[in-house]
């Protein structure tokens, strides 16, 4: 299994914030948003894992995250997506890292509370994605279950209400989804759309839906960056992190306090 990370796009939503560098680069509490989806691939065992990100501010990735796992057996891997083509996209420019393997494709906004690990180890083929139920459904994919609680479509923004359920950033699915995203047509928005991915395996009777348990957050506003932060404090959540990634932290704390006395 190999795990992406889209970490692209231009969070106009976010200005000033986001002039100044990539919104998954902000703080959630003590630590920058993007380490939050990338405990959910490290806890499940993902050890190849490729960022995607905008050109503007890719320096500052590599800064943060260029050697932080050099001591341990995770290996970053880094692309730059030119423009903001869509979320499916992500297979496109991941092409060649994906190569025959099965992949997790996560965003790197989405912060979620709940251990996916079981669901990507025990994957084999299709589609996995996850569904929640959300307040205000229209900002995002939204997915409409027949009584038995079976997925029967899968719609994005939709302008209508259709249900509750909403399908967040976090995708598991086999490498037939690399030439499925290349057929791909955009989108009203001009994006090619992650929801077509869906529908394509839905459509096939090869996607599962599963449910998102605890609290899943989409830092991409104001509010739901305050609120990431204050909820991530309150549950203490980044101390249930992957101790790997808790001790590189550190690690990589003490690096950047001596290197700050030897400067005095
Ligand atoms: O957050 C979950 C929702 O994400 C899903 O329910 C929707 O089906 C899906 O389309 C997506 O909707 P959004 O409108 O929230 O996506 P947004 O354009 O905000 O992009 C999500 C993240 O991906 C964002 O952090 C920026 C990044 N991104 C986006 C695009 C379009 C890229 O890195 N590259 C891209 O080309």
């Amino acid at each position: 299994m190999k795990g992406i990370i889209l970490a692209g796009g231009t969070a106009t939503r976010l200005f000033p914030l986001t002039a100044t560098t990539s919104k998954q680069l902000l703080p959630i509490y003590d630590r920058q948003m993007i380490f939050y989806p990338l405990n959910v691939l490290v806890k499940a065992g993902i050890r190849d894992i490729l960022i995607i990100i905008s050109p503007e501010h890719s320096g500052h990735f590599l800064n943060l995250l260029g050697s932080i796992f050099d001591k341990n057996n995770i290996r970053l891997e880094f692309k730059v997506q030119k423009t903001p083509r869509g979320l499916a996209d992500a297979f496109i420019v991941g092409e060649d890292f994906i190569d025959n393997d099965n992949v997790t494709m996560i965003l790197g906004d989405n912060i979620f509370e709940d251990d996916f690990s079981e669901d990507i180890k025990n994957f084999k083929s299709g589609g996995k994605v996850f569904a929640v139920k959300v307040p205000d459904p229209e900002r995002s994919g939204v997915v409409v279950f027949n009584e038995q609680m079976k997925a029967v479509k899968i719609v994005e923004k939709p302008q209508k209400w259709l249900s509750d359920y909403i399908i967040p950033g976090l995708y598991i699915y086999d490498k037939r989804v690399i030439e499925v995203a290349k057929q791909l047509e955009p989108s009203n928005r001009g994006e090619i759309e992650i929801t077509d991915l869906h529908n394509w395996y839905l459509e096939r009777g090869e996607l599962e839906v599963g449910l998102v348990k605890g609290k899943w957050l989409d830092a991409g506003t104001f509010d739901s960056l305050l609120e990431a932060g204050q909820y991530v404090k309150e549950k203490k959540i980044s101390e249930k992190f992957d101790p790997i990634i808790n001790q590189a932290i550190m690690e990589f704390n003490e690096e950047l306090k001596a290197l700050a006395k030897k400067k005095l």
